[in-house]
């Protein structure tokens, strides 16, 4: 897979990048303190907002990206905040899991990649979840073909994860400001 993401890294070309956890993510995790603690991955953690918000609230976070200087900046800000998160460098689509987690969370990874790998992406939230686990993501809801970030529909979501995941609940979160309102949330159960 080419790697045009480590370019836009080195040459500071990361729109997505805004210094904070997704609101979406904060919000979930503050109104359910009594989540059981487990495994979790961020897939495309980028510099490591989403998966430091985890390990605060008591979880082991790791973090996946294939770019190396994201695993670079994400290591750095950790240890910056004083928290403990594990980052390794991969392909999330196509990498063997180290070990099954408890919890997958996605954030701007679905939307990041071709829309003709999304099958490989839903057999890698499998892959790499424990049967029972929770699948909790952000979904940039916009029509855009042009990408990234490529859009989707809730039609497409609920259709691509439904054979191998329970849903449990879907609300539209809240955003960053330039995302308003095209954001939705879905919290999935994997089946078995
Ligand atoms: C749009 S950025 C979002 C980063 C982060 N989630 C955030 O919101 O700040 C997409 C990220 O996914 C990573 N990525 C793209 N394809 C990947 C793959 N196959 N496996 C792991 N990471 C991938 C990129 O390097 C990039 O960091």
């Amino acid at each position: 897979m080419p790697n045009d993401w480590e370019e836009r890294y080195q040459s500071g070309d990361m729109p997505w990048e805004k210094g904070e956890a997704a609101p979406g993510l904060v919000d979930f995790l503050a109104a359910r303190p009594g989540l059981a603690r487990g495994r979790v991955l961020v897939p495309g953690c980028g510099t490591g907002h989403d998966a430091r918000v985890w390990a605060a609230a008591g979880f082991a976070a790791t973090g996946c990206d294939i770019s190396p200087s994201a695993i670079r900046l994400a290591v750095e800000k950790t240890r910056a905040a004083g928290l403990t998160a594990e980052f390794i460098l991969g392909d999330f689509l196509g990498d063997a899991p180290p070990r099954p987690f408890d919890w997958i969370f996605e954030h701007t990874l679905f939307c990041a990649i071709e829309p003709d790998r999304r099958e490989d992406y839903a057999a890698a939230v499998v892959r790499w979840l424990k049967p029972g686990g929770g699948y909790l993501a952000v979904n940039y809801m916009i029509p855009d073909t042009e990408g990234p970030p490529f859009g989707t529909s809730r039609g497409e979501i609920v259709a691509r994860f439904s054979p191998h995941f329970d849903l449990r609940e879907e609300w539209v979160p809240r955003s960053y400001p330039n995302r308003k309102g095209l954001e939705r949330m879905f919290w999935w159960r994997r089946r078995g």
